[in-house]
């Protein structure tokens, strides 16, 4: 059974980890996907993938902090598929340092990527919303649509080392609550997810060295030291890290009709780990 079909979904950072998994998830549910990510290999990549299982799929490469970003993605929706049901806001990176070592653009970027970015695709995505549910009422049509954003235990209680991730992550829980607010009257359920600890190259073992990504031309280090990887697997109650699948599968959660009456909501996917 596809519980999606029909529905066009939008994925930011959807060439790898978490986001990649959750393209993969609302395609086979019987989603149409219009995938965002940085880099265009990885991009490719989950296309072919979507296409060899025969889901249908478009794709928009480049940085969602790009000032005309939201435009171009809602944009390229509906010139595809003619429409915007699922929004997920998901790109995301870490450029973590102690207070006295972050610097202005480093702090800004984490803002820009994880609050303002959102920020502009959702209200970007707004007239269409507005528009499409006018013709909706008209025709006594009543779905709704999804916004999942995505947050981190960093967001919620703090971490340290990550001011402006924690920062950046927290903000877009103030957003989910206000647009859930705002959007209650279009029938859009707008929830959060925030994850503890997931299996995907932010969060690598650091086994061998020092490891980086690649992001806008800035190498960032990644990855943790495999003995705190092991704390923090141990103290969750389920005493390890999750897979970008389950991740996946608890923005599915926000994605399906069965949270047609649940918004404002954040869910926290960690294993039960609480910080
Ligand atoms: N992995 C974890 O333990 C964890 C924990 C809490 C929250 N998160 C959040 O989950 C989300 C997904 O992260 P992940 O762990 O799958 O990491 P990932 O690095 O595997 O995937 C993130 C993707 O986002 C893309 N991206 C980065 N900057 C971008 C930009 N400016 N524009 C477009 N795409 C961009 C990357 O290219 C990458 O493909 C992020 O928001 C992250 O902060 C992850």
């Amino acid at each position: 059974m596809t519980r999606l079909a029909g529905k066009v979904a939008l994925v930011t950072g959807g060439g790898r980890g978490i986001g990649r998994a959750l393209a993969l998830k609302l395609a086979r549910e019987g989603a149409k996907i219009v995938l965002n990510d940085l880099d265009e290999a990885p991009v490719a990549e989950t296309v072919k993938i979507v296409q060899e299982m025969g889901g249908e799929i478009t794709s928009v490469v480049g940085s969602v902090t790009e000032p005309n970003f939201g435009e171009r993605f809602v944009a390229a929706a509906l010139e595809t598929f003619g429409d915007v049901h699922i929004i997920v806001n998901n790109a995301g990176y870490t450029w973590d340092s102690v207070i006295q070592k972050t610097s202005d653009e480093q702090f800004q970027a984490m803002l820009d990527i994880h609050l303002i970015a959102p920020f502009r695709i959702l209200r970007a995505a707004t007239a269409h919303i507005r528009e499409a549910v006018k013709r909706e009422d008209e025709r006594q049509e009543y779905a709704y649509r999804k916004v999942v954003n995505i947050s981190s235990l960093a967001g919620l209680y703090g971490n340290a080392g990550q001011a402006g991730y924690s920062v950046g992550k927290a903000g877009i829980v103030g957003l989910t609550r206000t647009l859930c607010k705002e959007w209650g009257r279009y029938r859009v359920n707008v929830n959060c997810v925030a994850f503890g600890l997931i299996e995907t190259r932010l969060t690598q073992p650091l086994t061998s060295g020092e490891a980086h990504i690649s992001i806008e031309g800035r190498e960032l280090g990644v990855g943790i030291q495999p003995k705190l990887l092991q704390a923090i697997s141990t103290m969750a109650p389920l005493g390890r890290a999750g897979t970008p699948k389950e991740a996946a599968d608890a923005i599915y959660l926000f994605c399906s009709p069965e949270s047609d009456y649940i918004s404002g909501q954040v869910l926290v996917c960690g294993g039960g780990l609480l910080m």
